[in-house]
């Protein structure tokens, strides 16, 4: 278990929006009683914790077993022997957890936890358009419920979607919910010259859709040698003048690998704020737009479901949506295996 001056190793450099908002030692120790009695609950129940990348820092670095973006979590949930996985994100990455171990208890500390994207389409939605468009496949996004991936083809994430959309046999695909993501995937496939008929639906992230280009010219005036990541849910003119385009954790290891020392994000800013931990030496910018829904987890809740789970806190999915949203998902690991 980390202690209090390993919990402020890790969260001494974090400012999450206003500069005054940062860990002291004294603020690290008051978490411990909390990590302390999360720890003894997973020992003794054989529960895992999966955090998010935008889940806020105290977490992420005190009670994860494993951090990441949706496809590595849902790869570590897939993979576990335990017997609970407690997921700290939103909703739909804890049912996908559920969707991939229906054996298994999967908690969600924080069932308000929605996402603008999943909450922008339902089953019906999807029922409809495939009336509409009945020779088409139907990609969905993993921000997505687990009706709606029941009703789709394949599922994708922000780390993959480029490359399974461009592997689908099918010239005709159509792309739910992100509308943003699906203009930066056409654009990306007329690029390499890549022929498909590609329909959209008409959702948004509504942290990402706020970033503007204008941001990155202001801040390549300023600082010649920036490099800039961005998210595949900005809008295309983000995209097209960044430097690295990835998921929150392609956009880590880029860091990582990268010689530069000055970065600029733009994707919600946990994210950056876990870069400045992890890279002390480097500095990073960006704009600092937070997801309410992933800053709502908290380790009180993450405690108490592990001690009393209440049945908003419990995943269940009945056993025909279970099945058909885990070929969905599946179709995505054989796609990203090959
Ligand atoms: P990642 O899979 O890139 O972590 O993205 C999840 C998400 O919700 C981005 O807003
Ligand atoms: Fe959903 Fe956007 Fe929040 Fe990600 S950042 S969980 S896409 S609302």
């Amino acid at each position: 278990m980390i202690n209090a001056e390993q919990l402020y190793q890790k969260l001494k450099d974090i400012h999450v929006g206003n500069p005054i908002c940062k860990f002291t030692k004294e603020s690290c120790e008051l978490l411990l009683p909390a990590v302390e009695r999360i720890e003894k609950l997973k020992r003794e129940k054989n529960a895992i914790i999966l955090v998010h990348n935008y889940v806020a820092p105290q977490i992420f670095y005190s009670v994860a077993d494993y951090t990441g973006d949706s496809y590595g979590l849902s790869k570590n949930a897939k993979e576990s022997d335990a017997d609970i996985i407690v997921f700290a994100a939103v909703r739909f990455m804890a049912e996908t957890a559920k969707i991939l171990n229906p054996q298994k208890t999967v908690l969600d500390p924080n069932p308000n936890g929605g996402c603008s994207l999943a909450d922008g389409i339902t089953a019906k939605d999807v029922i409809e358009l495939r009336k509409k468009f009945p020779s088409h496949t139907f990609v969905c996004y993993i921000n997505t419920t687990a009706e709606v991936k029941a009703q789709c083809d394949v599922c994708v994430t922000s780390s993959n979607v480029y490359k399974i959309i461009e592997k689908i046999p099918n010239e005709k695909i159509y792309f739910l919910p992100d509308k943003l993501m699906g203009e930066n995937v056409i654009q990306n496939l007329k690029e390499k010259g890549v022929k498909k008929d590609i329909q959209l639906w008409d959702g948004t992230c509504y942290v990402h859709e706020e970033y503007q280009s204008e941001s990155i010219d202001q801040v390549r005036s300023n600082f010649k040698s920036v490099e800039v990541l961005v998210h595949p849910e900005c809008n295309s003119a983000v995209v097209n003048k960044a430097d690295y385009v990835g998921s929150t954790s392609q956009m880590l290891n880029h860091v990582r690998e990268s010689e530069r020392d000055t970065f600029f994000l733009l994707t919600e800013c946990g994210l950056t704020g876990i870069l400045q931990s992890e890279f002390p030496k480097k500095k990073f910018a960006g704009g600092c737009t937070m997801c309410k829904y992933m800053k709502s987890n908290s380790l009180e809740d993450i405690l108490n479901v592990l001690e009393n789970p209440g049945a908003q806190n419990i995943i269940e999915i009945d056993p025909k949506t279970q099945k058909n949203a885990l070929q969905c998902v599946n179709q995505m690991f054989e796609y990203s295996a090959h």
